[in-house]
């Protein structure tokens, strides 16, 4: 969940180091450091609680001038945010400096024996533990690789790491289990980093680490082998991402500008994947794989957060239009139940970042036991990308606000051209077909008159800047929908919030209904309709402060609501897409509203790389 990031090369490593964590602090941002051997070869490291911002100011003043250096910002898994804690973390004698993303999950047991030998600890971190392990080898080996590579074969758990040593001043040692590390090729100096966006600025060439591979990178050379020493010849990839494209573009938020990018990425979502004739879609990333998926027994759908409120939706979509019979799954809960899976299931595996641990442990589990997987993925040449038999880039472009936006409706839309694809294999007429693609490309038009209520909306949210809890509510396809508002504003404005089934209130959730209560009803004009403005006159009539997601001809619901926000309709499969800017907009600015950083809340961070 941290962000790592290397320099070795002829310039001076800082700017490049702290450009770099920038880059990366969606990854976490509770402290920051960087480490660097300094002119007169001497390892040392500046460490700050805080956020990278704090780090430069600290480092500034210091004329630090190094041709080698790590830089880390953090998100705490074992110890405090604070000074000590943060990383880089180093052996006694200060000589090693290492960083690392991830979990050391028996660190406690080599702990103990390192305690033995007259190791002293100064954090409370897992990861300091390695460096001393990798410190004792080190002594014995006197190579600094090879220590490394002695060192992880005794851990447990999931790392990114960058080592580096002053006796070795013109080397790098990066490895990697289960969180992501890619390496930028550069002209007489390489780069490596947690992910791409630290690197492009300065290089489009880079190698992804694979789980278990390492690699000794100097100024001019890249030496890939895996923890066991064999060698591997690495593929240099070439990465198509501009610096404008993860920049704030005149934003005060990432967020917003996410929101304000979907007509655009949803646009992106669609291209080349229509054939309108035909009334069917074309998903190049599943040739070779469209027969079996459509002749699934079962598809499972799992992932995490966002991207699992995307499955249930797309569980509406295949049962409705395709008649295979989904089930949606939790990816921490899928992987640890011992599901029962068959060569006749395809378990589809949806992540923005493509690199939550929780969804590709599930996918290791998954391909052990012989399931077709699909991933649809947002970043391009990520682990999930990389580990499915097939799939689906979104091609929403980077998303940097940690509340996830454009993906969630760009994997919405991914999903209904999959069931369109297989639909039209099973049950989908060429009518309906041809119906669903006309609306398809009516929806980044709908969405752009949508945002164009972003000042009402803004207005409504001054009412509720106050508010200690919400609830959502929402039928059918718009369930998921309503259980993405909910953690939209239960993450970036920690106002408690939940998602419910309209038609469920009554069983319990009603109680929480009086005048303090805010409820968001989505009740677009379907054919559940009357039953969604029945659940509003209960709450209605338990004094609950409602707002309503309503049809733009829908003038009955205004009388019976205190706030409607009337947008644009489509097919019910559809709506989703539509419904959720509304709910996207109203937690944006009851956060900005509160005056809370909407693009790194508190606790949180983009890429959830440990357990
Ligand atoms: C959503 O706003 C959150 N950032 C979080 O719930 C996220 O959706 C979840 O961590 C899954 O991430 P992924 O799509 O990158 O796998």
């Amino acid at each position: 969940m941290c962000g790592i990031v290397g320099y070795i090369g002829a310039q001076n490593c800082i700017p490049m180091l702290i450009n770099g964590l920038k880059r990366l602090e969606y990854r976490g941002y509770d402290s920051a450091g960087v480490g660097f051997i300094n002119s007169n070869n001497e390892a040392n490291n500046i460490k700050v609680k805080g956020k990278v911002a704090d780090l430069e100011a600290a480092i500034n003043g210091n004329e630090l001038e190094c041709r080698i250096g790590i830089g880390h910002t953090r998100w705490a898994t074992h110890g405090i945010p604070n000074q000590i804690n943060a990383h880089p973390h180093s052996n006694k004698e200060n000589t090693l400096l290492l960083i690392h993303n991830g979990i050391i999950e028996n660190y406690s047991v080599i702990k103990q024996s390192l305690l033995k030998d007259g190791y002293e600890f100064k954090s409370e971190t897992d990861t300091e533990v390695l460096v001393n392990l990798i410190d004792k080898t080190l002594k014995k080996k006197g190579d600094l690789f090879q220590a490394v590579r002695f060192a992880l074969n005794e851990v447990e758990g999931t790392y990114g790491i960058a080592v580096m040593h002053q006796d070795y001043p013109d080397q790098l040692v990066v490895a990697k289990n289960g969180s992501p590390l890619v390496i930028g090729i550069g002209e007489n100096e390489n780069f490596v980093a947690s992910d791409v966006n630290a690197l492009i600025a300065y290089t489009s060439k880079v190698i992804y680490l694979e789980d278990h591979e390492m690699a000794l990178v100097t100024k001019d050379r890249v030496k890939v082998k895996t923890i066991s020493d064999e060698k591997i010849k690495k593929e240099i990839q070439e990465v198509k991402l501009t610096l404008s494209e993860i920049s704030k573009g005149g934003y005060d938020y990432f967020m917003l500008k996410e929101i304000m990018e979907q007509p655009e990425s949803l646009r992106n979502s669609l291209r080349g994947r229509l054939l309108e004739k035909e009334g069917i879609s074309k998903l190049g990333g599943l040739t070779g794989y469209i027969d079996r998926i459509a002749l699934s027994k079962r598809i499972i759908i799992t992932a995490c957060g966002t991207s699992w409120h995307a499955g249930l939706v797309g569980e509406y979509m295949i049962e409705q239009y395709c008649n295979i019979p989904v089930e949606v799954e939790y990816a921490s809960e899928f992987r640890y139940r011992n599901p029962i899976l068959s060569p006749d299931d395809t378990v589809i595996f949806i992540s923005q970042s493509g690199e939550t641990l929780d969804s590709l442990a599930a996918l290791k589990e998954t391909k052990r036991r012989g399931a077709l997987t699909i991933g649809l993925v947002n970043a391009v040449g990520s682990s999930i990308a990389r580990e499915t038999d097939c799939g689906v880039y979104l091609h929403a472009g980077p998303e940097i606000g940690v509340a996830s936006t454009k993906a969630f409706t760009s994997q919405v839309i991914v999903l209904a051209l999959l069931t369109l694809l297989i639909g039209r294999r099973r049950i989908t007429s060429p009518q309906d077909g041809v119906q669903i693609i006309k609306e398809l490309k009516s929806l980044p038009e709908k969405v752009e008159e949508i945002l164009k209520l972003n000042n009402q909306i803004e207005k409504i949210a001054e009412n509720f800047v106050d508010a200690d809890n919400f609830l959502y509510l929402g039928r059918g396809y718009n369930f998921p929908v309503a259980l993405e508002g909910a953690l939209k504003l239960k993450e970036i404005s920690y106002i408690h919030a939940e998602g419910y089934p309209a038609a469920e209130m009554k069983h319990g959730p009603i109680a929480l209904i009086d005048e303090n209560m805010p409820v968001v009803f989505l009740a677009p004009s379907d054919s559940v309709y009357d039953k969604v403005i029945s659940n509003i006159e209960e709450v209605k009539a338990r004094g609950g402060r409602l707002i309503a997601i309503a049809s733009e001809n829908d003038h009955k619901i205004d009388g019976l609501v205190d706030y409607s926000i009337k947008i644009p309709n489509t097919l019910r499969m559809l709506m989703p897409i539509l419904n959720v800017i509304p709910l996207q907009l109203l937690s944006y600015h009851i956060a900005v509203k509160k005056g809370l950083n909407v693009d790194q809340p508190r606790n949180l961070a983009k890429s959830v790389t440990v357990e």
